[in-house]
């Protein structure tokens, strides 16, 4: 039978034959697959690892100092954050546009990292999170390093001009599988089964213009949302559930003043590959409890809308 266990000691070996004395670097999403890929490689070559995570002003509440606390204080790796919120920022001005976005954001992320990786000298290896779907998909073969990269689909993905080799200890591996050895090699719960993040980030959920406040009010209300997921047990039964801040302002009223302000929605979703998703039956005293907490809590929301619809014709992300 498949023991994840001896899968993790024969990379564990593997890398350590392979690697030497010489330095890999890791970049850190946040995400289970390169958290898992830089576990492992701690677990095998320790000091000689340097993580590097890009803190893009695009996460979710919490992400970066749960990064922080994994890969510096439980793995005491050498880990850099970067902070680039203003260069995204800058790079996503005046841009609205879903793929002149993501363009601009997998743009800025190269460059981000390029100049980060470059102050690490003696680095020659670049570890990443590729699955076996991630292999497949891009018409790669399993065996040898992807062929196509998808610059702007992930952290994983970064082009060859870099100039290192690659390490891929998770190429043979499905979902399923990298969560198993996650859990093996001491990664917490919340990290393990955090929903999956697109590398966009909160730019494709901030629907229109990105600016720093529509973003802080966005991961305000998504932060309520998962809270409240948490809270009831939820989040585990749902595959992906996130808030949306739309590009437009409503009617509503306060005491007898009249308000017009943002609209946030909620989107969740049931689905076995993402590829096709149906949208979740989330209890109703549940959407009213998060409904309340957002407009509340939330300075500039008045209103709080679900999405009812199902992957096709509709796509899980907005933008
Ligand atoms: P859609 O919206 O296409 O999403 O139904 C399917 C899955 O892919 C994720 N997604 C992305 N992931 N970069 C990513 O790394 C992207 O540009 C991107 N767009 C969508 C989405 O979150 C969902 O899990």
């Amino acid at each position: 039978t498949w023991k994840i266990s001896s899968f993790i000691e024969q990379q564990i070996t593997e890398i350590r034959e392979r690697v030497g004395k010489r330095r890999v670097i890791c970049g850190l999403s946040g995400g289970v697959d390169s958290s898992v890929t830089a576990a492992l490689l701690y677990q095998s070559i320790g000091s000689q690892l340097t993580c590097i995570f890009v803190d893009n002003g695009l996460l979710r509440k919490g992400e970066r100092e749960q990064v922080e606390y994994e890969f510096s204080e439980h793995f005491k790796t050498d880990l850099h954050v970067v902070d680039a919120a203003d260069r995204f920022l800058d790079a996503l001005a005046g841009v609205s546009e879903p793929q002149a976005k993501r363009k601009a954001i997998g743009k800025t992320f190269i460059d981000v990292f390029k100049d980060e990786a470059r102050q690490i000298d003696d680095a020659h290896f670049l570890a990443q999170g590729t699955l076996y779907p991630d292999v497949i998909e891009s018409g790669g073969n399993p065996d040898g390093p992807s062929a196509t990269i998808k610059y702007h689909h992930n952290v994983g993905g970064l082009p060859a001009e870099l100039g290192f080799e690659l390490i891929e200890p998770l190429r043979m591996l499905f979902k399923d599988e990298v969560r198993r050895m996650g859990q093996e090699l001491g990664l917490p719960d919340g990290l393990i089964w955090r929903h999956p993040f697109p590398g966009p980030g909160l730019a494709v959920r901030c629907l229109g213009e990105i600016t720093k406040a529509r973003l802080d009010t966005l991961r305000e209300a998504d932060a309520v949302f998962t809270e409240e997921l948490h809270e009831t047990g939820t989040y585990r039964k749902v595959q992906q559930a996130f808030a949306v801040l739309l590009p437009l302002q409503t009617v509503g009223v306060m005491g007898d003043a009249r308000t017009y302000e943002d609209v946030i929605a909620l989107r969740s979703v049931d689905t076995d590959n993402f590829m096709t998703a149906d949208w979740s039956k989330l209890p109703y005293d549940l959407l009213q409890r998060v409904s309340t907490k957002i407009i509340n809590s939330v300075r500039g929301v008045n209103r709080v809308v679900y999405d009812i619809s199902s992957k096709p014709p509709s796509t899980i992300e907005w933008e």
